[in-house]
């Protein structure tokens, strides 16, 4: 009883109407359509979350049925948590960096995609990451960001190495009583430790919050991404709890006030900082709090268990290479992890780069278009109109195969010599890594920070083991990954 939902056979005939000059690539109208309005939202929804072969195939499935990496879809959470869940779909890496050009889109309140979470859960602020660009705070703000990490470079090298240290000691000596060892809850510890260390000078574990910051932080990071999340429990529960309807955001507040309370005693200098740009503390505190905890912690809840993973897997081969270069370039360095040494490990760098690439840890990009605009595929021109929304699927642009050869694995060396070329196509940061964060873009402020961290996790791995082995679960953020060995280095 209901009709086809896209006419994929009069698109394909449609398809050479015009041809550009410029580029001889045919204009094609954009294939696909969303549907009937609440049902076919609700359908496709399912079908993302519980559908065989998951959200990959939602799109996969899609890019074979239209012929084409761009073209209209219905992205979750749709009724009744966002208005309008349609969007442009962006699945090259020829069309998607439009998504980081903010002269054509506008990035604004659409950090999390087609819905908002209440301002409640941040203050009653909109803070930095649902600013667009050309808002008067947006620029103060970064600049605030900016300016955090740049008081933090000199404690990052030593606060990292002490506190992964630490993170490896227990480890190791879980794996001794148990056998096994789970990565993800000592390692957002560690992270949130580390974090304390590098930007406020403060161990978070010996204030008032105690060993609860990560705990928090997830409870208070699903109470903003639950309509995006997939727990993993029965979709009759996640389907009214997460995905339908708004948690409230009244229940977390006294969470978030804990974590406030602890931001707001740590961050004198940032704040004052803050200040002097015009902001004012209470607004930087809750930006501060906001880039700490979801931005950065939750970035790192994510990206460091896979990068385990992939290097796990990738298996003992790889571990000697890395073990023996890591090892050779620090020896060069009178024995100290520095700049310098890392710049001499090639093919670590290329391992954080491939780790970033294959698995971009925030995957999901969007923004609106700010006027009438042609969007280039690999194969065909698209218009878009003012007002759509715009929404790119990073993986699929950083596993284009047009551009990348085996795509769908890791290459440990894939970015070593000739292969930095391809570092334009590693585009996580919501930009090219061959590019920065500026107050007049919005690609992530802690771009560099973050490809230094996952380099010294990296380094500090395989400066205390030859090789390790995992396994691996699904988690709702990135993977779940335990310990089954860890082979101290035989030096
Ligand atoms: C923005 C990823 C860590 C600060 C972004 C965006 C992405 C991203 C994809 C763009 C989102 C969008 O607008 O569509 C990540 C990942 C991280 C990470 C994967 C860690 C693994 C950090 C760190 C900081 C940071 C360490 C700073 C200390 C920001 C800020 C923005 C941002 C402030 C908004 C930029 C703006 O409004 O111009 N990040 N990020 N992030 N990120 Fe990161």
């Amino acid at each position: 009883s209901i009709p086809p939902l896209s006419a994929t056979s009069a698109d394909t005939a449609t398809t050479t109407t015009t041809t550009s000059t410029a580029t001889n690539l045919p204009l094609r109208p954009i294939p696909g359509s969303y549907g009937i309005p609440f049902y076919q939202p609700l359908k496709d929804r399912f079908e993302y979350f519980y559908g065989p072969g998951g959200r990959d195939e939602y799109f996969k499935s899609r890019v074979h049925k239209y012929q084409s990496t761009v073209f209209r879809a219905n992205m979750p959470p749709g009724p009744f948590i966002s208005n309008n869940p349609n969007v442009v779909v962006l699945l090259d890496a020829k069309s998607f960096p439009t998504l980081f050009d903010v002269s054509k889109v506008e990035k604004k309140d659409l950090f999390t995609g087609t819905y908002m979470p209440s301002t409640e859960l941040t203050g009653g602020h909109r803070v930095l990451s649902y600013l667009d660009p050309s808002e008067p705070k947006h620029g103060p703000l970064k600049n605030m960001v900016f300016f955090m990490l740049k008081s933090s470079i000199r404690r990052v090298l030593p606060e990292f190495e002490t506190t992964y240290n630490e993170l490896f000691d227990g480890l190791e000596s879980e794996l001794a009583q148990k056998g096994k060892a789970l990565f993800n809850d000592a390692g957002e510890q560690a992270a949130f430790r580390f974090l304390g260390r590098a930007y406020l000078e403060t161990n978070p574990e010996e204030t008032k919050i105690g060993k609860d910051g990560p705990k928090l932080i997830s409870t208070w990071v699903l109470f903003n991404l639950g309509p995006l999340l997939r727990l993993g429990l029965p979709w009759f529960v996640e389907e009214p709890l997460l995905h339908t309807f708004r948690l409230p955001p009244a229940l977390i507040k006294k969470n978030y006030n804990k974590l406030y309370e602890f931001f707001e005693s740590f961050s004198s200098p940032i704040i004052k900082h803050a200040e002097s740009l015009g902001i004012s503390k209470e607004e930087a505190v809750h930006n501060i709090l906001f880039t700490i905890c979801f931005n950065t912690f939750g970035g790192i809840k994510i990206l460091f268990p896979n990068t385990l993973k992939w290097i796990g897997r990738a298996g003992t081969n790889l571990h000697t290479q890395l073990a023996a270069e890591i090892r050779g370039a620090i020896k060069n360095h009178g024995g100290k992890v520095t700049m310098a040494a890392m710049e001499q490990m090639p093919l670590m760098k290329s391992v954080v780069y491939e780790s970033l690439r294959i698995e971009p840890p925030v995957a999901l990009q969007y923004g609106k278009a700010k006027r009438d605009l042609t969007i280039e595929s690999h194969d065909a021109i698209f218009k878009v109109k003012e007002g759509e929304m715009l929404f790119g699927y990073q993986p699929f642009a950083t596993k284009d195969p047009k551009v990348f050869d085996r795509p769908e694995e890791f290459v440990p060396d894939r970015f070593v010599g000739a292969g930095e070329e391809l570092l334009k196509y590693v585009t996580w940061s919501n930009g090219p890594e061959t590019e920065g964060p500026t107050v007049g873009n919005k690609q992530c402020a802690g771009k560099d920070f973050v490809v230094l961290i996952t380099r010294l996790f990296v380094v500090e791995l395989f400066r205390r083991y030859d090789s390790f082995d995992i396994e691996v679960a699904a988690s709702p953020l990135g993977a779940k990954v335990t310990l089954t060995s860890l082979k101290r280095a035989r030096l």
